[in-house]
């Protein structure tokens, strides 16, 4: 399966901060907020992964992650000329994609939880075997926000709903989606909703309608954030802050999940500590030589 990363948009929720830089380059805590997306891939096994950005940002990227060779990756970048919605991901990347599955994450997701690679690989499976796609749902305060999935039996889905007046349910549709190779297919049937976007519950909604969409709920084990907007760019920071320091463990760190995945060898992983020793995210990986 191959992957993508959404690394565009306005981030107009977060001006002035935004006005020159891209939202996906801010800190969360220690690290640059795109590290979180990429992290999520590598437990879900995906190495190949396309990034996309707007013309302004996609050096800063390429600046930041280069080939990918740190980290046992392979990167490639795309531009989006204009943010023309979420669904456009599988036009951009059309010829990236090739015959393969995908799984497309939001630059500005960060999912948290102990047993998320299992989740995530088993989930990785199911789209390589039977096809289809799969949602993941997590229960939020303020649904209008989102898009939201109604479930029956707390499993099939009834209906999907994007930033509704009237929620159905409290459930939000985060932002880390997998699809077999129809996505592209059913990518370019989307036509612009009523506010300009390709709508990524439009190709969900097809999938549904097709009987072929499935959904995982992360319960409350699960820590999700969307950090779009300056409250949760700082709740999500403290959150990394209070994890780091109290297991003595790292969130998202590229390196040491490549080096135990058996990605990086030991001479790669030397050359990132001497690059980044001075700051403690290099430091703790002075623990795997
Ligand atoms: P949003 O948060 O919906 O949009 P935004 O980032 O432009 O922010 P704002 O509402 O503050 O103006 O986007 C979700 C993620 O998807 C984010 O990481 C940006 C990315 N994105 C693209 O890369 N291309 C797009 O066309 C859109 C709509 C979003």
């Amino acid at each position: 399966m191959k992957g993508i990363i959404l690394a565009g948009g306005r981030a107009t929720r977060l001006y002035p901060m935004t006005l020159s830089i891209s939202k996906q380059i801010l800190p969360i805590y220690d690290k640059p907020m795109i590290y979180y997306p990429i992290s999520i891939l590598m437990l879900a096994n995906i190495r190949d992964i396309l990034i996309v950005s707007t013309p302004l940002h996609i050096n800063i990227f390429k600046n930041l992650l280069g080939n990918g060779e740190a980290f046992g990756l392979n990167f490639t970048y795309k531009v989006q000329n204009e943010p023309k919605g979420l669904a456009d991901a599988f036009l951009i990347g059309e010829d990236f994609i090739g015959k393969e599955n995908v799984a497309l994450i939001l630059g500005d997701n960060i999912i948290y939880g102990s047993n998320l690679r299992n989740i995530l690989n088993n989930a990785v499976n199911k789209i390589e075997k039977e096809k289809g796609a799969i949602i993941f749902s997590y229960h939020v305060k303020n649904p209008k926000d989102y898009g939201i999935v109604e479930l029956e039996d707390n499993e099939n889905i009834i209906s999907l709903q994007e930033k509704p007046i009237n929620p159905k349910s409290s459930l939000a549709v985060i932002g880390l989606y997998l699809y077999d190779n129809d996505v592209i297919k059913i990518a370019k049937t989307v036509k612009p909703s009523k506010r300009g976007e390709l709508e990524i519950t439009s190709v969900n909604q097809k999938y549904l309608d097709l009987k072929k969409l499935s959904v995982i709920g992360l319960n409350d084990d699960f820590a999700w954030f969307d950090a779009g907007s300056c409250n949760n760019i700082c709740e999500a920071s403290s959150f990394v802050k209070s994890i780091i320091t109290r297991s003595n463990f790292q969130i998202a760190c590229l390196e040491e999940i490549a080096f135990l995945n058996g990605w990086i060898d030991k001479n790669i992983l030397k050359s990132s500590i001497k690059k980044l020793e001075s700051a403690e995210y290099g430091n703790y990986l002075k623990r795997y030589l």
